[in-house]
């Protein structure tokens, strides 16, 4: 797993003394069957509804069609996002993102935007597209900031019946690039 892994420096909490940062280190991997307990505790604590389940985390990475990075501070999981990819499309979808409060607006989760992006150009894709709540000011900024454009909306879209709004970013694709994001093949393909 060794070249697979990337480390980042990230300004974190708390503030040392004199307002200098504490640099926290993160590290960005594949997410592999022992993450599954934390990745379904973090889809507890961030989301009421349209959670993911161990069971479907557990399938998920056995799909070659699917990538969770998650990203690691010491024995912690911070976040994580989860891609799917389908056959014969160039697009990419972000299906889900979320950060542990814990390590909540430190970058982390403009950061793990931006290595799904990597993933999915490196994957050959020109297009990464996401859904997310109306309500969910947050993420737009977030998606907004980092060069989403809005492109639709589907009405009553979640199980409480709110609204997503579709957003989508242009990618340079970089076919042939093996990426260090990409776990080991686990299963069949599909
Ligand atoms: C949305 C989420 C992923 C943001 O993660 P984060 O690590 O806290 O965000 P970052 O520190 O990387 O901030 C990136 C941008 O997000 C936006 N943002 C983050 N926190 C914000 C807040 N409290 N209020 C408004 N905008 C905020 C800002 O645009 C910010 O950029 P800026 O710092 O230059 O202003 C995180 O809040 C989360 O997991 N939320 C719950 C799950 C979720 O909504 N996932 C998205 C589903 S589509």
């Amino acid at each position: 797993m060794g070249e697979k892994k990337q480390q980042s420096l990230i300004p974190a909490p708390p503030y040392g003394p004199r307002g200098f940062q504490v640099l926290m280190r993160v590290e960005f991997r594949p997410a592999i069957a022992s993450d599954v307990d934390a990745l379904a505790a973090l889809e507890r604590e961030t989301f009421e509804s349209d959670r993911i389940s161990r069971t479907s985390f557990h399938r998920l990475l056995r799909r070659r069609s699917a990538a969770t990075i998650v990203a690691r501070s010491d024995a912690s999981l911070a976040g994580y996002a989860l891609l799917l990819f389908r056959e014969r499309t160039s697009a990419a979808r972000l299906y889900s993102l979320a950060v542990d409060k814990a390590f909540a607006g430190i970058g982390l989760g403009r950061a793990l935007l931006a290595q799904a992006e990597e993933l999915a150009a490196q994957r050959g894709c020109r297009e990464l597209r996401l859904e997310v709540r109306l309500d969910n000011m947050k993420a737009r900024a977030l998606y907004e900031k980092a060069g989403y454009t809005l492109f639709g909306r589907r009405d009553s879209y979640y199980s409480d019946g709110e609204a997503a709004l579709r957003y989508r970013k242009a990618l340079t694709p970089r076919r042939g690039r093996s990426s260090r994001l990409e776990r080991p093949q686990l299963g069949t393909a599909r």
